[in-house]
């Protein structure tokens, strides 16, 4: 049995040879759907026949011929020669006058379209990528062809009538071609031509290509270097410009378009934008300008004309936010809120100055103007926490709680010698109040300690508690650590001033 790698290696009379044996012996074999596979003793058919969404295939791709095989099913309306050794189009394929889909693609062939195809009413997709093509030319036949793939090949010049003969093509692919540069009114007798690409060219600068139809064009990865503002003003309908992965830097005053929406100018070397680049493109919807070499933070008047724009893409660009002036804010807002354009906010980050490095332009400008803002936030979170904390605190020593409920007594007394110039801090004495009862000279638990604002240095203030714990507070006490009871005793001074602020308050 010849496996797959071997077949590319024979040619020529052994191949021909086990054709024509197997559609010998297995006549009925060759109109059925699907082949069967008849064991090992055989190869495979060189073609399958099956049916796909409502349409018989012909499958002979990979099989290295350079003729058709004898016998097939003319009644085909896909017919798959690709990856084979085809140098022209085979004559038995004027027999299939029911194909469709035509994919002749991995071929060899050079030739212009045989005449014949223009008697194919129903053939609507012609498949010549990878082929030898190096120019293609205008010819007297119309063909109904609507979609033709000639990508993959050498072309480097294309008739200017080439396209009139193509009355109804709607798709054109010549990406991965030769093309330096077009006649402006090539594709203009392609009254159908809705989609060009044109991709991976050798444009320098963009055609001003005269068409009524083309709503897509790809120029993208051309190394195109050049962009006019009248560049686009021959294309009536366009929609849709892909100039991707291209060498523009500037971009010319006012592109006219009076219809386009989308256009991607990402990965180039753009620089600047101005109030006027894009003033002439009222429909303009979509903008990708990723990866170029934006420093300077846009201004939203560079969108004025602009009402339509609804998504913008900017990542990859290295932004300064050197100056942080107010507009820092506004192109950030303009981008981000009502409705947002910007698909990754995460792409609108300062990579300068580095105080500000990965900060996004809104943080920065408020960093730089409103500091007290981002601080004041912090310090409510800070006391969020601290006040979960307390919270925490409280419960796990109820026994101490209850008991200063008993008998309430301040210990504002504490904080306020604790604090400088008798400044005490309120919210935190409304928990205190509840677990120190001073006038029993109680200690705050080690906890509590912890909590008491400054308290460690004032720690000689505190009555004198080592040696007044009573049974009831033992309990709790327990959890206190050596070293708090090791602390020398507070002054006697200090004591009094802390027994007399409170007789104060509770008058
Ligand atoms: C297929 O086409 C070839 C060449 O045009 C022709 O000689 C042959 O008779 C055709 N076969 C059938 C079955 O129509
Ligand atoms: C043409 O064939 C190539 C390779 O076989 C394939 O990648 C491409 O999608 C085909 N084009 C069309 C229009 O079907
Ligand atoms: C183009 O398409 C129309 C409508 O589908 C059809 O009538 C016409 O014959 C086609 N043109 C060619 C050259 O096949
Ligand atoms: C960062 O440095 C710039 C000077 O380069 C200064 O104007 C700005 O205020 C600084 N911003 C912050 C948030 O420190």
């Amino acid at each position: 049995m010849l496996s797959e790698h071997s077949q590319k290696h024979h040619n020529g009379e052994v191949r021909v040879a086990v054709q024509t044996l197997w559609t010998w012996l297995l006549p009925a074999m060759v109109t059925a759907r699907v082949l069967p596979n008849l064991g090992d003793g055989l190869d495979e058919p060189i073609c399958r026949t099956y049916t796909l969404d409502e349409l018989l295939y012909l499958d002979c791709s990979d099989r290295g011929l350079t003729e058709l095989p004898d016998k097939l099913n003319y009644d085909a309306q896909a017919l798959l020669l690709s990856n084979n050794n085809f140098v022209s189009f085979p004559v038995e394929l004027s027999n299939f006058s029911q194909v469709e889909i035509l994919d002749l693609s991995g071929n060899r062939l050079t030739s212009p379209l045989p005449t014949f195809l223009r008697k194919f009413q129903n053939l609507h997709t012609l498949n010549l990528s990878n082929n030898n093509y190096d120019s293609w030319l205008s010819s007297d036949t119309e063909y109904n062809i609507k979609r033709l793939d000639l990508s993959k090949n050498k072309i480097n010049s294309i008739d200017i009538k080439a396209f009139a003969s193509m009355p109804n093509l709607s798709i054109l692919d010549l990406s991965e071609n030769r093309i330096y540069d077009l006649p402006p009114t090539v594709f203009a007798d392609a009254n159908n031509l809705d989609i060009l690409i044109l991709s991976r060219n050798y444009f320098s600068e963009v055609p001003n290509f005269q068409t009524q139809s083309l709503r897509s064009l790809s120029l993208s990865n051309c190394q195109i270097a050049n962009i006019n503002a009248g560049s686009l003003t021959g294309m009536s309908s366009i929609l849709t410009i892909d100039l991707s992965m291209n060498q523009i830097e500037s971009l010319p005053d006012g592109i006219v378009s009076n219809t386009l929406q989308e256009l991607d100018l990402s990965y180039n070397e753009i620089s600047v934008l101005t109030d006027r680049t894009f003033s002439a493109l009222p429909h303009l919807a979509v903008l990708d300008l990723r990866g170029n070499e934006f420093r300077d933070v846009w201004s939203t008047s560079h969108f004025a004309s602009n009402p339509y724009l609804r998504e913008v893409h900017v990542k990859g660009n290295r932004w300064s936010c050197e100056g942080f002036n107010v507009n820092l804010l506004l192109t950030y807002e303009y981008l981000t809120k009502d409705p947002p354009k910007i698909a990754d906010r995460a792409s609108l980050i300062c990579y300068s100055p580095s105080n500000v490095t990965q900060l996004s332009w809104q943080q920065a400008y408020i960093l730089t103007w409103h500091p007290n803002e981002t601080s004041m936030q912090s310090y409510t979170m800070m006391a969020v926490f601290v006040g979960i904390i307390i919270g925490i605190v409280i419960t796990s020593c109820v026994c101490r709680g209850l008991m200063s409920i008993n008998k309430p007594e301040t210990p504002r007394a504490t904080t306020e010698t604790s604090g400088i110039n008798g400044i005490t801090t309120q919210p935190r004495v409304e928990s205190v109040i509840m677990r120190i009862p001073l006038t029993e000279d109680l200690p705050p638990s080690y906890d509590e300690a912890l909590l008491m604002p400054r308290l460690n240095a004032s720690f000689h203030s505190l009555p004198d508690f080592v040696d007044d714990e009573d049974t009831f507070d033992r309990q709790c006490r327990r959890s206190r650590s050596i070293g708090d009871l090791t602390e020398p005793r507070p002054r006697v001074g200090e004591r009094r001033s802390i027994r007399r602020t409170v007789e104060i308050r509770i008058n």
